[in-house]
């Protein structure tokens, strides 16, 4: 038989430890990557260097990089099935973000609309690694021959610009890269923040009150859903422009229990939001309890939490030192 024909496509993702995972990455994102472990060979990672873009207390980091791999595994992701690694434990994303860094303009990386956002946030601190940051993540990409990347719509301008790279690249080596493509995931939900629902869930929310953690405590999580902002309207209905606090609590619920918008309509007519609002609640307490256990019984457990990311560290590097080695023969580099 064809070997080619049966090659699964190859997919990579990623997701910075620059503060505990919410709600919204797992419906958003890691159950998505759960549901793709099957079907595509599957790079999940980790990535810390891209997280010292803006300034990182160590002990932080170095804690929230363990507890996202243990929630990674928690949530489903299985690390027999997937390789599932932290970014800093393969070198070869650093050695081929330099070089990509030297194919990539000063012009069309200005124009980041995650930079000019980044830039105004953290204005006393716009470092290069900053601005260079989608060279890396174009790294984090190419080094695969990666086909698909599934990603927010906020990022889908990283990918494109990833593919800008590799044309540019490819266009004066001849054919190194695979070019990817955005992967955004039809049923994906995108969660917003439940304080301001205008806006996306976001660890780097100002409001902690808007933003649910996988890790959270379920009284803590009754508190923020009770506060969740709705209408003056008492009608639960989906309508994201008009009612957006109500629409992403229906959303919210709808994924936690797998009831259509027009079931949860129904089963809140003439009812007040308030009953409303600690139902869904409760929904995603449930949701996350076998979560949050046993991400804390995995991060109690260093040692395998340790044979897992040294495993997939080793399982990336190999899958990497292919493509870097022919960038560096192609650009002329001497073989070591
Ligand atoms: N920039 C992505 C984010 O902030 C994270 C990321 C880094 C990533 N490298 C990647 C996502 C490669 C997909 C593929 O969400």
């Amino acid at each position: 038989m064809d070997e080619k024909a049966i090659e699964k496509k190859t997919i990579f993702s990623g997701i910075q430890p620059s503060g505990e995972l919410t709600l919204g990455s797992y419906l958003g994102a890691i159950k998505n990557w759960v549901e793709l472990s099957d079907t595509y060979n599957c790079y999940y990672c980790i990535v810390d260097m891209h997280a010292i873009t803006v300034r990182q207390n160590p002990s932080d980091l170095r804690r929230r990089t363990l507890h996202q791999l243990a929630q990674y595994i928690a949530c489903g992701l299985d690390p027999m099935k997937n390789t599932i690694f932290i970014q800093s434990h393969v070198p070869a994303h650093a050695e081929l973000a330099w070089v990509l860094n030297c194919y990539t303009m000063f012009g069309e990386l200005s124009r980041m609309t995650q930079f000019k956002d980044k830039s105004a946030k953290n204005a006393d601190n716009i470092n290069a690694g900053l601005f260079t940051y989608p060279a890396l993540m174009a790294a984090d990409i190419l080094l695969y021959q990666t086909d698909l990347v599934p990603v927010g719509e906020d990022q889908k301008q990283h990918v494109e610009i990833t593919r800008d790279i590799a044309q540019r690249f490819n266009g004066v080596y001849g054919e190194v890269f695979r070019l990817p493509e955005p992967y955004i995931p039809k049923v994906g939900a995108r969660i917003m923040s439940l304080t301001s629902p205008e806006n996306k869930m976001s660890k780097s929310d100002k409001d902690p009150g808007g933003c649910i953690y996988i890790m959270q405590s379920p009284d803590d999580i009754t508190r923020c859903f009770k506060r969740a902002v709705t209408d003056c309207e008492t009608c639960v209905r989906f309508d994201p422009s008009d009612k957006p606090g109500v629409s992403n609590l229906m959303q919210i619920y709808s994924v936690a229990t797998g009831a259509s918008f027009g079931e949860i309509e129904k089963e809140f007519e003439g009812k007040g939001y308030g009953d409303f609002k600690v139902k869904v609640g409760e929904s995603v307490v449930e949701l996350l309890r076998p979560i949050r256990e046993e991400a804390e019984r995995l991060i109690a457990d260093k040692t395998y939490l340790e044979s897992i990311y040294k495993e997939g560290a080793e399982k990336a590097s190999r899958a990497s030192a292919k493509i870097l080695r022919k960038v560096y023969k192609k650009i002329g580099f001497v073989e070591r």
